[in-house]
């Protein structure tokens, strides 16, 4: 129902297109299965990046009827008329999404060592995509951080691949919206229940971004004058140098001059100087930055662990982190069904047990802690994520997201990325360290 040849739809029906952070945690679960079709998947993403290096957040399948997702190409055909748009046929959006992809290129290439693939055409996959994600990362820290902070900045929330997260409610609620096309909604034709979903009041901002970005025609230098949503994203900004170091590694094995290689190094430590700066002792957590109203965003979400996933944190940090994780704020809070993190905590004011990023598990975001925790050598709570996820998909299928109380999936029920999570779980050795973290 998903598979559409050389790429994944991130759903059949919620999601009929191709999602861009979508599509690497899927490739990193279709390499185990044909290391062709995992490349595959990548380089179909990035065949339609645009001119600045910015990879699309939905490239759209044209096949795809246009009531079945809104805002479809339709919406976005004007924004991708722009001088820096994407190489003809251009149907994508104009936003991004966290960069996850030269992590999943760096998995691709490990599984296939592993299982004794041909590595010259790996090598070759290699040596065409690199250039591509070098661009990638290169816009992230210029067009999205002319400051050199070494944090993403995003444009709307939907970049955060978060939607409604507590983390973007003040931002959001400030944001006045002005006369803009009327809109149908589709998503809430898939879901069974409304509250499973972002509201109308969410969503008019959302439509409200996209108009303001629209009428500056994507210039990047008039989104960062004028735009009122303006958030350093502490998640992107740690994955980003979690890429960046997936990036050098693929830098070494294709051969890349001795000056890429630097520019790496200085981004990877240009990104942690960054995340350190976002650490909030009172809160206890990472929080992201509103550069429009200069602040930080205090709430309780995964997110807020961020740093674990970027690696080599200071040990005690590491600890603090991992016990607050399983505290009774998040995976050992009393009334869940499984030791999962919910995305929101549930003694958040902003936490919602059913909607989308406000309240429940997603089992992608397991999987990125998981990850994270094996790579710090943290193998007990890394396994017991695994475990525990694993059991989850086992017994309720392969959901979007579920309800932390009484583990209901939600949202699509056949969600691409969780199946891939399933497959790299079902994979990896329990006992083995992932992707270990050099000097951590
Ligand atoms: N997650 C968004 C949606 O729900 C778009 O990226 O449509």
């Amino acid at each position: 129902m998903n598979d559409m040849g050389g790429w994944t739809r991130a759903s059949p029906d919620l999601y009929p297109h191709q999602w861009s952070w979508d599509s690497a945690f899927i490739a990193i679960g279709l390499a185990h299965l044909d290391i062709r079709r995992a490349a595959r998947e990548i380089e179909g993403l990035f065949a339609h990046q645009w001119k600045t290096g910015k990879v699309p957040h939905i490239v759209f399948d044209d096949h795809a009827p246009p009531e079945s997702y809104f805002p479809g190409p339709e919406h976005w055909s004007s924004a991708c008329n722009f001088p820096d748009s994407a190489p003809d046929p251009s149907s994508t959006s104009a936003l991004c999404q966290p960069p996850v992809h030269a992590i999943a290129v760096r998995h691709i290439w490990r599984v296939a060592e592993r299982r004794g693939s041909d590595m010259e055409e790996v090598d070759g996959f290699l040596k065409r995509i690199y250039p591509a994600l070098l661009s990638w990362h290169r816009y992230l820290l210029t067009c999205r951080d002319p400051e050199e902070s070494g944090l993403v900045t995003i444009y709307h929330p939907w970049e955060s691949g978060t939607d409604n997260s507590p983390r973007w409610d003040r931002p959001m609620e400030r944001l006045e919206v002005g006369e803009m096309p009327g809109f149908v909604r589709q998503d809430l034709q898939h879901v069974e229940d409304p509250s499973e979903r972002p509201t109308d009041f969410q969503y008019e901002r959302y439509l409200w971004l996209v108009e303001l970005i629209k009428r500056t025609r994507c210039d990047e230098d008039a989104i960062y004058d004028t735009h009122p949503f303006l958030v350093k994203d502490v998640l992107a900004s740690a994955i980003l140098v979690a890429a960046n170091e997936a990036l050098l590694e693929i830098a070494v094995r294709v051969g890349a001059e001795e000056g890429e290689r630097e520019v790496l190094e200085t981004w990877i430590s240009r990104g942690r100087r960054g995340l350190e700066g976002c650490w909030d002792p009172d809160w206890g957590l990472y929080l992201d930055y509103d550069l429009r109203a200069g602040e930080l965003l205090p709430t309780r979400t995964v997110a807020g662990f961020a740093p674990v996933v970027s690696g080599k944190l200071d040990p005690g940090r590491l600890e603090a982190l991992v016990a607050r994780l399983q505290s009774s704020e998040f995976a050992g809070h009393p009334r869940l069904c499984r030791s999962l993190p919910p995305s929101t905590s549930p003694e958040d004011l902003g936490f919602e047990r059913r909607s989308y990023w406000r309240g429940p598990v997603w089992p992608v975001m397991n999987w990125l802690l998981w990850w994270a925790l094996g790579r710090a050598g943290q193998t007990k709570a890394a396994g017991r994520l695994r475990l525990e996820g694993l059991e989850q998909l086992d017994e309720r299928g392969f959901g979007e997201y579920f309800e932390p109380f009484v583990d209901e999936p939600l949202g699509s029920l056949y969600q691409s990325w969780t199946a891939a999570v399933a497959l790299d779980w079902l994979y990896a050795d329990p006992l083995a360290v992932h992707e270990p973290d050099r000097q951590g």
